[in-house]
């Protein structure tokens, strides 16, 4: 199983004013072929700049001022911006929240996929391009595929948009697929069926996935593991069943307490108390400490590194290095 990404000690600042603020802090993680990453966390923690960083496409007051990222065995850093660019359409693939940003709402869908594979292979004719076209949107259950073709984006509803638009993605063949909260504005019926296609997908397309969500119930249905990322910190990371069964950072446990779990009768929701600390005030320390019920004085001055208290668990609380005598 050879690891489709590899991000190494990414770390992205922002200039605002005249000053710099880091917002994501040496972070690393890697996902294999046929593997979905879940990158879970609060809003504004940094989930949705990480893919920036990846596709390239942070704003201008954004740059990556550490670490490397690996997208099948090339440093995407080392590239030239035109090799990015290629990258990023062909390589890389990626779904948005809200479809219609990315969709050209002047063209039907049809000629945007002609055109997005046309563009990445210039060999192919208009023809072929139309078959495979066909072929992507059958692919993700549009039925009538040759009809939706005529149609434009705006005919189609919020579900068919986002399937059109994973057909658009898929249709360029990317080894990693990035998916930034791509359900989030969906109703919970056309949600899960989004994400059973993009598990179906995974195994037939032999691509590895970066799912963005702040929602535990939908990492439980998707991931096949999950990083969970507090204001730009990489605060745990394991398998999707380990964590569910034995969440071990403060933080974690404060996100399933605050999960809503309909089967619990007795099941209260507890919010975690604060908020995630202004990328102007930065905090010193463990940066979860100011919210930490086992926050200690140590915890406000020193920044925990991460342990691994169980294979392939991983996890940065001092807490958790003395309970387990790492
Ligand atoms: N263009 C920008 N300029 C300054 N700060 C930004 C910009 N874009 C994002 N940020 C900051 O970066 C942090 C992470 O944001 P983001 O990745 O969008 O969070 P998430 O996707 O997890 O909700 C936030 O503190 C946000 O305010
Ligand atoms: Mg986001």
């Amino acid at each position: 199983m050879g690891k489709v990404l590899d991000v190494k000690g990414l770390t992205t600042t922002f200039t605002i004013g005249k000053k710099d603020y880091e917002v994501i802090h040496n972070l690393s993680f890697h996902i294999d072929k046929n593997e979905t990453l879940c990158i879970v966390g609060e809003s504004g923690c940094g989930k949705s700049v990480t893919t920036l960083c990846l596709m390239d496409l942070l704003p201008e007051n954004g740059q990556v001022t550490g670490g490397e990222m690996v997208l099948d065995g090339k440093n995407l850093g080392l590239m030239t911006a035109k090799e990015r660019r290629l990258s990023r359409g062909s390589k890389m693939g990626m779904i948005f929240q809200e479809p219609m940003t990315a969709l050209n709402p002047l063209l039907t869908v049809g000629f945007q996929i002609i055109e997005n594979i046309r563009q990445h292979d210039r060999k192919i004719s208009k023809s072929e391009a139309k078959r495979l076209a066909v072929e992507a949107l059958r692919k993700v259950d549009i039925p009538e595929p040759e009809s939706r073709m005529k149609q434009y984006p705006f005919q189609l509803s919020g579900g068919l948009r986002q399937r059109v638009m994973i057909a658009m993605t898929l249709a360029a063949k990317p080894i990693l697929l990035i998916a930034d909260e791509p359900t989030t504005a969906l109703d919970v019926t056309i949600q899960k069926q989004v994400l059973k296609l993009m598990n179906t997908l995974k195994s037939e397309m032999d691509a590895g996935i970066l799912f963005i969500t702040h929602d535990l119930g939908v990492v439980g249905e998707i991931a096949d593991r999950v990083v969970v990322l507090y204001s730009g910190d990489k605060v745990e990371e394991a398998k999707t069943e380990e964590i569910f069964r034995r969440p071990l950072h403060p933080y974690t446990q404060g996100l399933f307490k605050a999960y809503p779990q309909i089967d619990a009768e007795d099941f209260e929701l507890k919010p975690i108390e604060g908020s995630i600390p202004l990328l102007t005030e930065p905090v010193s320390g463990c940066r979860f400490h100011p919210r930490c019920p086992y926050a200690t004085e140590k915890c406000a001055r020193l920044q925990p590194k991460q342990v691994e208290p169980y294979e392939g668990h991983f996890v940065a609380c001092f807490k958790v290095e003395e309970e387990f005598g790492l």
